[in-house]
């Protein structure tokens, strides 16, 4: 019978998700509080791909004439993205990094400056508003992601979000989006529901960009050769069908 079939011998998808789901028996949160993230991201807490973040957002920030002076990052990391605009940026521009995770803080603390400061307090805890606050790669790791997007929309008057975009005709074919949760994202988006799950919660989408994740800091063999169909499609097209991109959305 069928159903004997498919209990006894679950698909490879089904029995990979059952393994990686075992991490979060606690909370989404445990990942980042243990040490299994810094030894998932071979220590560096994706330091690598700071430089890279920074410059969309800066080109997002700048094109729309924005000018902040007071700037924090939600789940900041071990703060890279937000050495590299403090680099960039006026004098007079304030930052402040907010962490869960006591290895990340532990990291960003190279980069403290008198005006670029690290916090593993509650970043929804203060009521003092920023201008512009970021959270880049952090909706799909957080367990209740529309409570976040609401908390993140009153704590500043703009907001930056970086939102990989998983959900491609690759990946529903393979249906193979458990392989996400190996470095925590527990949701998973398109365009389209990343764009509604920001409208959902009250946010005003005023510019947004594809920032060309798989083209630019493509590590792995398969998306290097997925890269050479990338350069050949329309951006729109690639990013719905191989995947490789991001949405950088500037709301308010
Ligand atoms: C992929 S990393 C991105 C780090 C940094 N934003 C960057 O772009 O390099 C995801 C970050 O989200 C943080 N995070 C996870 N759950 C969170 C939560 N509920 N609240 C705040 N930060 C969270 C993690 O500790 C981790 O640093």
């Amino acid at each position: 019978m069928t159903t004997t079939t498919s209990l006894s011998a679950p698909p490879a998808s089904a029995s990979s998700s059952t393994a990686a789901a075992a991490d979060h028996s606690q909370s989404a949160e445990a990942l980042y509080t243990s040490d299994a993230y810094l030894q998932r991201t071979g220590g560096t807490w994706h330091l690598e791909d700071a430089e890279f973040k920074a410059k969309y957002v800066d080109q997002l920030v700048t094109r729309n004439a924005i000018e902040p002076t007071t700037v924090c990052e939600i789940g900041c990391g071990a703060g890279g993205v937000l050495k590299q605009l403090h680099d960039r940026w006026p004098v007079s521009v304030q930052f402040t990094g907010y962490e869960i995770s006591p290895d990340a803080h532990r990291l960003s603390q190279q980069f403290r400056t008198p005006r670029l400061r690290f916090s593993l307090e509650d970043a929804f805890a203060g009521n003092e508003p920023y201008d512009l606050l970021l959270a880049l790669d952090v909706v799909e790791h957080v367990e209740d992601c529309y409570a976040f997007l609401r908390q993140c929309r009153q704590r500043a008057r703009y907001k930056v979000y970086h939102i990989p975009l998983e959900i491609t005709c690759l990946t529903a074919a393979r249906d193979c989006l458990a392989a996400g949760f190996q470095l925590g994202h527990i949701h998973h988006f398109s365009w389209s529901s990343a764009m509604s799950a920001l409208e959902l919660t009250g946010h005003r989408v005023i510019d947004w960009l594809w920032t060309p994740v798989g083209l630019e800091r493509g590590k792995h063999f398969r998306t290097r050769l997925a890269n050479c169909a990338r350069r050949l499609l329309p951006t729109r097209t690639a990013a719905r069908v191989l995947g490789g991109y991001s949405l950088l959305a500037l709301t308010e």
